[in-house]
């Protein structure tokens, strides 16, 4: 029976399509999980594959920003909740779902689109390529003395969710301006996601969260689980799990992160999805007691090459860049970057690389010679990925702090 790929046009079909990928969390959704996740994105969003009346696969895109070097953003879909349900797999659902989210992307004007992979064989042949690292670490609570010791100064404060609804907000939205990579959030967002403290979702105990303050003015926040345990004689074996810190400046993250690790009765903090320059590697007098673990961040795809690549900044300098791109040919062929901008040009290229590189290079998270290096870019004129580097130059690494 043929397939056939369309929006969601009813809550029903929402619930349907999402439980594509919850087969294989082994959960099943109900309509009142359906309308949950309504809030957060346009239903049309959600591309679902039928074959007759019964959903067999989904594809979701939530509308963000996502921030880019420079301090700018550009409009991107935030790719999620993929899935064909095993009795339909390997027979091009998946590709047919891509093909109408990419399209229904570009029309809508996304410039790019993102998204965290649960396996890195999926996404490159549709054009996204790897464009951040983040790290895991796990601390023992004996070790987290600061190579220069201080005394703080902060006020730090538990805060319920209303009052985190209204002031975490604006000191994310401060290091949104300030990394590259990271997605807007709506107030839904916040308020029922990021925030919502949902049982089956706990890592120990009730979500925490806490607000410093320098000088009486909110300077830096934290979202942790606390997870008691006791061990022989009753010592305790507590872990905190710490979901989120957001520290805009260098001295609110040595206070928060100093609070944090003087919690009692904890025997270890875990934090998964930091971002590889973390101040803690110049915090602690012994960074290696992290275990700072690297991961795959988030991966990019440019659904419109010129626009995108002219949205973020540069340094000085000038490129041509011959481009491939199967999946959408429109990104297809040489442009000139500059401070200015991409634009398209007929000169020769210094160059040449597949859109999954562009991807790669985009947020500032790898370089052209580690593209050279990996066997994912060549090099057309003399030391032309090293000229492409000192243009594309960032000094921070991306980040991204949520899986969405
Ligand atoms: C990943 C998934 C969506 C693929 O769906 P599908 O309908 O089987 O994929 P398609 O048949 O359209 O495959 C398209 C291509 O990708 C390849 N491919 C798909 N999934 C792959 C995987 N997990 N590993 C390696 N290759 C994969 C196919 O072999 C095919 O290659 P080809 O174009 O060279 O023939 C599906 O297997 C699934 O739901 N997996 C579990 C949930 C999941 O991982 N979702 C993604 C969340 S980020």
């Amino acid at each position: 029976m043929d397939i056939e790929v369309r929006p969601c046009a009813s809550v029903e079909e929402l619930r349907d399509a999402l439980n594509a990928i919850s087969h294989y969390f082994g959960t099943e959704n109900q309509m009142e999980d359906a309308e949950r996740f309504a809030r957060w994105t346009e239903l049309e969003r959600v591309h679902a594959a039928f074959e007759g009346d019964r959903v067999i696969g989904g594809a979701g895109a939530f509308s963000y920003r996502m921030s880019v070097p420079g301090g700018g953003s550009v409009p991107a879909a935030g790719v999620s909740v993929v899935g064909v349900l095993p009795t339909h797999r390997r027979r091009g659902v998946f590709r047919s779902l891509m093909r109408e989210q990419l399209a229904d992307s570009r029309e809508r004007g996304d410039l790019a689109a993102f998204l965290f992979a649960s396996e890195g064989m999926i996404y490159g042949r549709f054009g996204y390529g790897l464009a951040s690292r983040m790290g895991g670490v796990s601390l023992p609570s004996e070790r987290t003395s600061f190579a220069v010791p201080f005394e703080p100064r902060g006020a730090v404060r538990i805060v319920d969710l209303d009052e985190s609804a209204r002031v975490f907000p604006p000191l994310y939205e401060q290091v949104f301006a300030q990394r590259a990579g990271m997605f807007t959030r709506s107030k839904e967002w916040w308020e029922t996601r990021r925030l919502f403290d949902d049982p089956a979702r706990r890592r120990g105990g009730p979500k925490m969260r806490v607000l410093l303050e320098l000088d009486g003015e909110p300077a830096g926040y934290a979202i942790y689980f606390v997870k008691q345990d006791w061990g022989a004689g009753g010592a305790s074996k507590g872990v905190v799990t710490i979901l989120e810190v957001v520290t805009p400046t260098p001295e609110a993250a040595r206070e928060l992160w100093r609070w944090l690790f003087d919690f009692d009765w904890t025997s270890e903090f875990n934090a998964n999805m930091l971002p590889l320059d973390h101040e803690l590697f110049m915090l602690l007098a012994e960074p290696r007691r992290m275990q700072f673990t690297i991961n795959e961040g988030v991966w990019v795809r440019l659904i419109d090459v010129g626009a995108a690549l002219s949205a973020r900044s540069y340094n000085d300098g000038e490129i041509v860049l011959e481009v491939e791109d199967a999946f959408l040919a429109e990104n297809a062929g040489r442009w000139r970057v500059t401070p200015a901008g991409a634009e398209r040009t007929h000169d020769a290229a210094d160059l040449s690389l597949d859109v999954t590189g562009v991807g790669s290079v985009y947020l500032g998270g790898f370089s052209f010679r580690e593209l050279v290096r990996g066997a994912r870019a060549e090099e057309l004129t003399e030391d032309a990925a090293e000229r492409a580097d000192a243009l594309f130059h960032t000094d921070r690494e991306p980040w991204c702090a949520e899986i969405f």
